[in-house]
């Protein structure tokens, strides 16, 4: 900590009362409605943050609007009339958009472009924080193997390396390189830990997961968030491996403050300390308090267990003075950092979301992913008579995903409109809906857009599904439209991947747009007619089936070969689905309306010693990409290395490295790649970074696939 903030901080502490400093560590969901309350409660300093929510599932449920005039009253408050003069922090959940939506994160991920989503976390920063919010609970970094869990689609997908990328340029896009006070939001990585893994995809479900799978997979993002200088974490709502997290020393003092050197502080998740009561790790609300402060949580979200409990637990001394002011501490720094002390109050001004809508719409284009696009089916000619069908056509505010709250809807197209004011030559049918009626408009056209989805409702928090099946009348529209002998364009408007094998024979091209934001109907639009050329790849596998799930691209090379994800082994898999054992698309898959070539892979060493690694050495692989085609596209070129012999069981392949780059037609790069010493190790049992002696195969190429690869000798 700096030696000057650590001075003010302490300045602080030494005048302040022990119930000052519990309401610091207080934090309540107070409605806009209730001013003059809040306002008392402020001057008495029982606040140390509000957040700007009316209701636990904030991510589906409609909120009340946030007002910075109002915020800024409070906060008035609270710097001339309360004794302390402490600003308040006021926190919200802009996960992926203020009033201007982006993508859904997952979606975000599949962009694989940390610059893009560096720069629209900074748009949505500067949107959020013009309307007095200086908080926000994101980015979630949560991986997650399983498609079921309503979840997944706030997080970063099935990958540690490209998470830890996503989630280092969303803190540094919601909190600037340099913390601003105008347009800056201190950020929160969450949930810590393990979420992703809740058993059977259910939601607050447990989870059991071994320090070994911890570290090299749950915590990777995490600790680049920290990195990057992340000021606050949210712990998470499931039981690890028999503990409630917020009852956990071992990892909020222990991995999180101590291992990751993390400085801020941790806000519990909404009520999760009283759910210790609930699952029967505390006997009461004092209990909660006593055990959750103790294990490491600073400021407690909304159930007052800390302000109505901490006084007497320190009279008694179950908490320490010490723990008090550690988390006092911890919270004085994010406000002294975030030049809350300085600048309390907003700075609003006009904001052009024009401009931002620009960066919403760059997001779009680069998420989407070309699942399908047998014999050049897209893109779609202006002229050619293309029928528009599929509930999603005329669906604006799906669009927007699961935690839009101050999204605005109005300024949604639908995709019907988009294609209408693009003036191509679009066909409606009387009812855009999926019903035998609409059959008769296919004769008239060359092929069907048939426009599907989810509705933004069944994804999120408390949505799990146990089927991700392509819906059943979804699925028999298609069916018929294809029957018709016409080509069917899927494009497709989820959340969540869905397993589709059942409906991919159907569908001639299939586009996944995922819940895109504001502008996704004008990306997909542009998509079909070739202005876009998509360039997402997959953050998560897709599988076949539900029953496949989980299924993974990193998962063990196992002891009877269990390669069955690649296709290369078919033993030990589902009954009657042998053949079907590979997942439908791969991690990293993704296609673009041009053809990318790679040459051969080098290496500037084939072997390098061990030594030389440790002190800080490596070596560079290297491999040419072309644009064989005749359209300019870009490209996710994919560095995977598999560590052939080690102690531990280690993956098949890891993604290591990755590198977008837009190619004109027949134009070719050379990409260099530096392998060092983090890239070719892992946690072993003990928690200990290490790197082993042998052999490591490193492939370079468009997706999880790739067979291409050179091996290197470490000695
Ligand atoms: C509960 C959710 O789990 C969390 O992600 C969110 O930030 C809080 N509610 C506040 O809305």
């Amino acid at each position: 900590m700096e030696k000057e903030i650590r001075k003010r901080i302490d300045a602080l502490l030494s005048v302040m009362t022990l119930k000052e400093k519990i309401g610091q560590l207080n934090q309540e969901a107070l409605s806009p409605k209730e001013l003059e309350e809040i306002k008392n409660r402020v001057k008495k300093g029982e606040l140390g943050s509000i957040i700007l929510a009316n209701s636990a599932t904030a991510g589906n449920d409609k909120q009340d609007k946030v007002y910075y005039e109002i915020i800024d009253e409070i906060q008035k408050t609270a710097v001339e009339e309360s004794s302390t003069g402490i600003p308040v922090l006021f926190g919200r959940d802009i996960i992926h958009g203020y009033n201007t939506i982006f993508p859904i994160p997952l979606a975000l991920a599949a962009s694989f472009d940390p610059d893009i989503i560096k720069t629209a976390y900074s748009h949505m920063a500067k949107e959020a924080r013009n309307n007095g919010v200086n908080w926000t609970f994101a980015p979630m970094i949560d991986l997650s193997r399983d498609p079921r869990w309503g979840r997944c689609i706030e997080g970063i997908g099935e990958d540690p390396y490209v998470g830890g990328c996503v989630a280092e340029a969303m803190v540094k896009g919601i909190q600037g390189e340099e913390l601003s006070p105008d347009s800056s939001m201190a950020a929160t990585a969450k949930h810590f830990i393990g979420y992703g893994a809740v058993e059977g995809g259910r939601d607050y479900d447990k989870t059991e997961i071994s320090d070994y799978t911890l570290r090299n997979f749950y915590l990777p993002p995490f600790r680049k968030a920290i990195d990057a200088g992340c000021l606050t974490v949210m712990n998470s709502f499931n039981e690890i491996n028999g503990t409630s997290t917020a009852a956990s020393k071992k990892l909020l003092r222990g991995m999180l403050k101590d291992e990751l050197s993390f400085e801020g502080f941790v806000i519990s998740d909404w009520g999760s300390v009283q759910k210790l009561t609930f699952s029967g790790q505390a006997k009461d609300m004092k209990d909660a308090a006593k055990i959750s402060i103790n294990a490491g949580i600073d400021m407690d979200m909304v159930c007052r267990a800390f302000m109505d409990n901490l006084e007497e637990l320190v009279k008694e001394g179950k908490v320490s003075q010490e723990t008090i002011d550690d988390a006092v501490s911890r919270i004085l720094y994010v406000k002294f950092k975030m030049g809350l002390f300085e600048k309390p109050y907003t700075e609003h001004k006009e904001i052009d979301t024009e401009e931002i809508e620009k960066i919403a719409e760059i997001c779009a284009n680069e998420s989407m992913v070309l699942l399908k696009n047998d014999e050049g089916t897209l893109p779609l000619k202006k002229e050619e008579p293309v029928l528009y069908v599929g509930p999603m056509l005329h669906e604006k505010h799906s669009h927007l995903g699961s935690w839009s709250a101050d999204g605005d809807a109005s300024r949604v197209k639908s995709i019907a409109e988009v294609a209408k004011e693009r003036k191509v030559n679009a066909l409606f049918a009387e009812s855009d809906y999926l019903w035998d009626g609409v059959l008769p408009f296919v004769r008239a056209a060359s092929a069907v857009v048939v426009a599907l989805g989810e509705s933004r409702k069944v994804t999120g928090e408390m949505n799990s599904l146990a089927k991700i099946e392509l819906p059943g009348e979804q699925l028999e529209f298609i069916k018929k439209v294809h029957g018709l002998g016409v080509k069917v364009i899927g494009v497709m408007a989820f959340g969540r991947p869905i397993a589709l094998s059942d409906a991919e024979p159907y569908l001639d091209a299939i586009l996944y747009t995922w819940h895109s934001g504001t502008k996704a109907p004008e990306s997909i639009v542009s998509a079909l007619y070739g202005d876009v050329n998509p360039s997402g790849k997959l953050p998560m596998t897709f599988p076949r089936f539900t029953g496949q799930i989980p299924i993974y691209y990193n998962r063990d090379k196992g002891g009877i070969p269990l390669d069955s994800y690649y296709g290369e082994s078919n033993k030990r898999v589902h009954s009657y689905h042998d053949a079907l054992a590979t997942p439908m698309y791969p991690f990293g898959y993704g296609l673009s309306y041009t053809e990318f070539s790679y040459g051969e892979i080098s290496a500037d060493k084939t072997e390098i010693a061990l030594e030389d690694l440790k002190s800080g050495d490596g070596f560079s692989v290297s491999i040419t990409v072309k644009n064989a085609g005749n359209r300019e596209g870009a490209e996710v070129s994919q560095l995977y290395i598999t560590d052939k012999v080690s102690s531990m069981v280690r993956p098949m392949k890891e993604l290591k490295g990755f590198s977008k780059n837009s190619l004109k037609p027949g134009e070719e790069i050379k990409l260099n790649f530096f392998i060092d010493y983090e890239k070719l190790g892992y946690y072993n049992d003990e928690g200990i970074f290490t790197v082993e002696e042998g052999d490591f195969d490193i492939y370079i190429g468009k997706d999880s696939y790739v067979k291409e690869k050179i091996t290197v000798k470490v000695e």
